[in-house]
């Protein structure tokens, strides 16, 4: 959450920053800001909503200067307005951040005792003027240094002092930070995105260092002081396509990729002429695994519990799926045989990045499931499984989940495969219907105004529900999380096998309901629960694969996805309840790719 950039340069700054903040609006957009050094003083410019906003200001009031650091705002500490927006400044330094600083109640009341005052409610000001303190008596490396030592909690920052108008420095613990190379010019940015129009080379911080940016050159220190040197990485292509196109969003534009981001990803791990998934040298030899356990935030939740059924199917492996943020604080029996699993598409998700830590330090093997394939989940896994999805930038995740989904899949048949637990024949067919997704996804995309259709029956509901069984359980649940983040109507996913145990209750005369009910094994009882919701009033919406019409009566729609083998069900499944959402937030007039209250990359718990 949060986004900041720092650019050192031989001209002008400005433009490039709101360039690149533009880039980081998906971690947070409720207010931004920039300060930039010129005339021996330090510019700061910033309002509440969004880069837009601040670009307008600057057009009226332009910041000149060759070096400057700029923000985008998730609000922690204090309502998101003009002057709680970062930057943070003194008289001689000025500070952007990203993270929680979880003692600066503390050094607030330290540092007033001093005789400093407050002009904001964040946590991100005990930073600015303990920098201010320091610099008083100690010389810059120390006072960099100290300061970090007093702060506890999570950051990255970007941080430019008036006296030294060659000099941007960039600082990171347990917050993403990423430093760009170019021509007479260096860059700090939340993530590589951010800074690819200006570079595609690049280094990461790890957690304790922190940067001198100069015109020339870059200078890393570790948390002794010590100077380090870091690898540089070239970022391909494919790294740089995100951009919208004729899409009117990221996230219309990102559902309709997911046939050719599947196929993507099917190339990458498919040996075809072999019918073989390459996946080797996982941490722990299949053969030997006791336990597998899955763990992560929201969608990416989603994915291991529907991981958690396919395990169940293929395998005789134990499986649990855990939420980040209750697995970290609990008292988990972590165990060497076992296989811990890491979902994320940003790969910075605060909560799933301290369970892995906990994990790594408990020396279990671990395995990362990632989208940025540079993110500190990817660094700090055993062992990495990228999902080639391209960037994400549309806030709710859709071809993420569809990615997270097919890795976890192919995973696990590989893992069935090396136990023997799956005969060869059988291998090879899921491996030939695999093949064929893509193209189901395909023909479920083209179906789009079906959905658009039906989308009005929600604008005015007071709420929903997703009813799903087995593989579609799961499904029903990022359905309706969709559906809630995107128009912010108040959805629930059930297993239809709940419904009498209380949701039933919910149900009054044209509620919206939807119903996942492929021809699985759980067609039946679906159907039956089905009914019941219909025979209170209910008005279904149900997505199936069946295509007898007769127990379509009392219907008010049925989305028919292709017929698969129903172990791929799930990947057509959420085709129509994403596209559902998109359309409900759309009539809705809702922001799409910036849904309101939420932000893309969670990297504060
Ligand atoms: C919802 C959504 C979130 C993320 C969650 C974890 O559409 O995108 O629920 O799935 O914040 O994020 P990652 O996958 O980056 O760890």
């Amino acid at each position: 959450m949060c986004g900041i950039v720092g650019i050192v340069s031989n001209k002008s700054v400005s433009a490039s920053i709101i360039g690149a903040l533009k880039k980081l609006e998906y971690r947070g957009y409720d207010s931004a800001g920039i300060s930039t050094i010129s005339n021996n003083r330090i510019n700061e410019q910033k309002c509440s909503g969004r880069v837009d906003n601040l670009e307008k200001i600057l057009f009226q009031n332009p910041s000149d200067g060759d070096l400057g650091i700029g923000h985008v705002r998730w609000a922690t500490h204090g309502i998101p307005n003009q002057i709680n927006a970062h930057p943070h400044s003194s008289e001689v330094v000025s500070v952007v951040h990203n993270g929680i600083i979880e003692n600066s109640d503390k050094l607030r009341d330290e540092y007033i005792k001093k005789g400093y005052s407050f002009k904001s409610q964040t946590d991100t000001e005990v930073i600015t003027v303990i920098l201010t303190d320091f610099l008083k008596s100690e010389d810059l490396i120390n006072c960099i240094h100290k300061t970090l030592e007093k702060l506890e909690g999570s950051f990255a920052l970007g941080v430019i002092f008036k006296d030294y108008k060659n000099l941007v420095v960039g600082a990171r613990r347990g917050s993403p930070l990423a430093v760009g190379y170019g021509h007479n010019e260096n860059f700090i940015g939340s993530d590589s995105y951010a800074l690819k129009s200006m570079t595609n080379k690049i280094s990461y911080l790890d957690d304790g260092d922190f940067c001198l940016l100069y015109r020339e050159k870059v200078e890393f220190y570790n948390s002794e002081k010590k100077k380090i040197n870091k690898e540089i990485l070239e970022l391909s292509n494919e790294d740089n396509i995100a951009e919208k196109g004729d899409y009117k969003d990221f996230m219309s534009k990102e559902i309709d990729e997911q046939s050719f981001t599947t196929k993507k990803c099917i190339n990458e791990y498919l040996d075809k002429s072999r019918n073989e998934i390459n996946i080797y040298n996982l941490p722990i030899d299949p053969k030997k695994i006791n336990k597998i356990r899955l763990i992560a935030c929201g969608t990416a939740y989603h994915s291991c519990l529907m991981a958690k059924y396919w395990i169940e199917e293929n395998t005789s492996i134990d499986v649990e799926a855990d939420i980040a943020s209750e697995f970290r604080y609990r008292n988990v029996k972590l165990n060497k045989d076992d296989l811990y699993i890491f979902v994320s598409q940003s790969g910075e998700t605060a909560d799933t990045y301290a369970a892995l830590e906990k994990c790594k330090k408990n020396n279990v093997k671990t395995c990362g499931i990632v989208n940025v394939v540079e993110s500190s989940i990817a660094r700090l896994a055993d062992f990495v499984l990228p999902i080639h999805a391209g960037p994400e930038i549309g806030v709710a995740s859709t071809k993420a989940f569809l990615g997270q989904m097919l890795v976890l899949y192919l995973l696990i048949l590989k893992i069935s495969k090396e136990r023997s637990e799956i005969d060869q024949e059988n291998y090879k067919k899921l491996i030939l219907d695999l093949i064929k997704l893509p193209d189901f996804i395909k023909q479920t995309l083209s179906k789009q105004k079906d959905i658009q259709v039906v989308a009005r029956d929600f604008v005015n509901a007071k709420g929903t529900m997703y009813l799903g069984r087995g593989y579609s359980y799961p499904i029903a649940m990022e359905g309706a999380l969709k559906l809630k983040e995107l128009s912010y109507i108040h959805a629930e996913g059930y297993a239809a096998g709940e419904m009498k145990h209380g949701p039933l209750a919910l149900i009054e005369d044209g509620m919206p309901v939807i119903v996942l009910a492929p021809k699985d094994r759980y067609f039946e009882k679906t159907i039956s629960n089905m009914q019941e919701v219909i025979a209170r009033g209910g008005k279904v919406i149900m997505i199936t694969d069946d295509t007898s019409t007769t127990m379509s009566e009392n219907i008010r729609f049925k989305f028919q996805i292709p017929k698969t083998n129903s172990t791929l069900n799930p990947f057509l499944l959420c085709i129509p309840l994403q596209f559902l959402a998109y359309h409900v937030a759309l009539l809705k007039n809702c922001d799409i790719d910036k849904p309101r209250n939420l932000a893309k990359s969670v990297t504060v718990e």
